[in-house]
């Protein structure tokens, strides 16, 4: 059975929240008090999914169930998961942190999105205080892996551990403070930097686009992939994190930055700060911006799974984890073509056509090579051993769209083994609609001579093990056909000629 998360509270991060959940799966049972959140919250998960199941290059568990309901004891009885994500008020919240502790599971986990009260603010007065832990994300929370987690010393180890793991199975990346402090680590460093640009604008030194430039264009970029301290490390050169320390470190006395100073937010720089903004971005709709902004983090966090580093090496844990599938030809059915790929489309692989652009199906039909390689014993192991597959000729037919988000899965036919070549049909599907099929002649090579070379005794076992067995399938349609060209109208052709 799916399991269940409750949303209490399904605005900006509620929201994010809820379709988070239900992208990995969970039943999503949503309270929220508001006039507009039904439709807030579809919209929302409208975009997350478009671009979160393609962070991963494995499909994703089917999309849990979900419901809004106008009872609170409804939404959280039973739930596995209960996240708070309530407007930033201690009264309301611990007022239904009270209802919630009611009627919810005692093993239930209950987190709250706050950005910066504490763990102890928050339970004052509750009933279990060891159930109600900060679990602070990030929006698009649907994108984005960090939650700190805040817990009271009354959470415990078991507590803990299952934190961790639930967290992990949705795809994020606990942070666990070590002990509690107004705001976390996150907000702390956000608000330093949020505070610096207030002034900057407010002494008319820069506007809004010149700072988010002096961002985007330069350290923004580094911080994404290696964070401050590593970043700084580097900058000290060959003598490192001593060396920077004593270079600038006098530079924190002068001081640069106005430290704790906060700018009145007089009607006058509320008033410089949003006209700047719409100067800046105001020909863009917030939902143009939504979207923009997840395509680019699609694109920098795909980006840095090729580098498998930081939060793309999480991604590609998480690869790992939830790959699917008979690991080994033995625990295949080999009287169909065999599942080679599953998987949804990226964002950052679709084009001006909104559509899935050509050289990307090239890419999902080359994995589903490789899966079926691999299930033929092309490994590591062999691989070591100095032998492998090249690809020699591919025909790709493309037959439908495909859409980001769009889950498709790949399945393949071989057609012909025989001495060194291997000759095979792949067909791409969205549920039972035909995609595209690629056919792909392998030559098996020897990896010294760079010649080709007769596989080796156990790859050409499984070869025939699965020629035999389809053997008996029908010739898949479009099989041996040419750029142009019907595979009938071919044949036609070819006996005229
Ligand atoms: N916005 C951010 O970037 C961000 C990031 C991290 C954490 N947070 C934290 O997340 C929490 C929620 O922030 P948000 O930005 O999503 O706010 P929001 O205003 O977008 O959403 C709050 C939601 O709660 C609903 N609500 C209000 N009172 C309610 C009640 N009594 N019962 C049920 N529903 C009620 C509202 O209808 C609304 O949909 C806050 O604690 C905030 O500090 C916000």
């Amino acid at each position: 059975m799916a399991k269940r998360a409750a949303i209490v509270g399904g605005g900006v991060i509620g929201g994010g929240w809820a379709a988070r959940f239900l992208l990995m799966g969970w039943d999503v049972r949503l309270y929220d008090t508001g006039p507009d959140a039904r439709r807030r919250v579809e919209h929302m998960l409208e975009n997350a999914r478009a671009a979160m199941p393609g962070l991963w290059d494995v499909a994703l568990p089917e999309e849990g169930r979900l419901s809004f309901h106008d009872e609170l004891a409804e939404a959280v009885k039973g739930a596995d998961w209960i996240q708070e994500s309530l407007p930033e008020r201690l009264d309301l919240k611990r007022e239904v942190f009270a209802r919630i502790q009611a009627v919810c599971d005692e093993s239930a986990v209950i987190g709250s999105s706050t950005s910066g009260f504490r763990p102890s603010d928050l339970a004052e007065g509750a009933a279990r205080p060891g159930q109600i832990v900060v679990a602070h994300p990030f929006n698009p929370v649907y994108l984005l892996p960090l939650v700190e987690i805040v817990a009271p010393p009354e959470t415990g180890e078991a507590r803990l551990e299952l934190i961790r793991r639930r967290m992990r199975e949705i795809g994020c990346q606990p942070l666990f403070l070590r002990r509690e402090i107004d705001a976390h680590i996150a907000d702390r460093l956000l608000e330093a930097v949020w505070r610096e640009a207030l002034w900057l604008v407010s002494d008319g030194v820069a506007d809004t686009a010149e700072i988010d430039d002096a961002i985007r264009y330069g350290f923004g970029l580094r911080w994404a992939q290696m964070g401050l301290f590593e970043t700084y490390r580097i900058a000290g050169g060959e003598a490192g994190m001593r060396q920077f320390l004593t270079q600038f470190g006098p530079a924190l006395k002068w001081p640069w930055s106005k430290l704790t100073d906060v700018p009145e937010l007089t009607d006058e720089l509320v008033e410089t700060i949003a006209s700047q903004s719409d100067a800046q971005s105001g020909r863009h709709s917030i939902a143009d911006l939504e979207r923009i902004r997840d395509a680019n983090l699609v694109a920098i966090l795909r980006g840095l799974k090729t580098r498998d580093w930081g939060a793309g090496r999480l991604l590609n844990a998480g690869d790992r984890r939830m790959a699917q599938g008979p690991k080994s030809l033995e625990a295949m059915a080999l009287t169909g073509p065999l599942p080679t790929g599953a998987r949804a489309v990226p964002l950052d692989w679709t084009d001006y056509n909104g559509h899935m652009t050509e050289h990307r199906y090239l890419q999902a039909f080359g994995d589903a090579t490789d899966r079926f390689l691999r299930l033929i014993g092309v490994d590591e192991d062999y691989l070591a051993g100095g032998q492998s597959f090249f690809t020699a000729e591919t025909h790709i037919r493309h037959l439908g769209e495909a859409r980001a988000g769009a889950r498709l899965t790949i399945d393949t036919q071989l057609l012909m083994a025989e001495g060194r070549k291997a000759q095979v049909f792949h067909r791409m599907w969205e549920d039972a609609r035909l995609v595209a099929t690629a056919e792909h002649m392998l030559v098996h090579v020897d990896l010294e001579s760079r010649r080709a070379a007769a596989p080796g005794a156990k790859v050409q076992d499984c070869l025939a093990k699965i020629a035999k067995a389809h053997a008996h399938l029908p010739r898949p349609e479009g099989a041996g056909a040419a750029v142009g060209r019907k595979p009938d109208r071919g044949a036609k052709d070819k006996a005229e000629g």
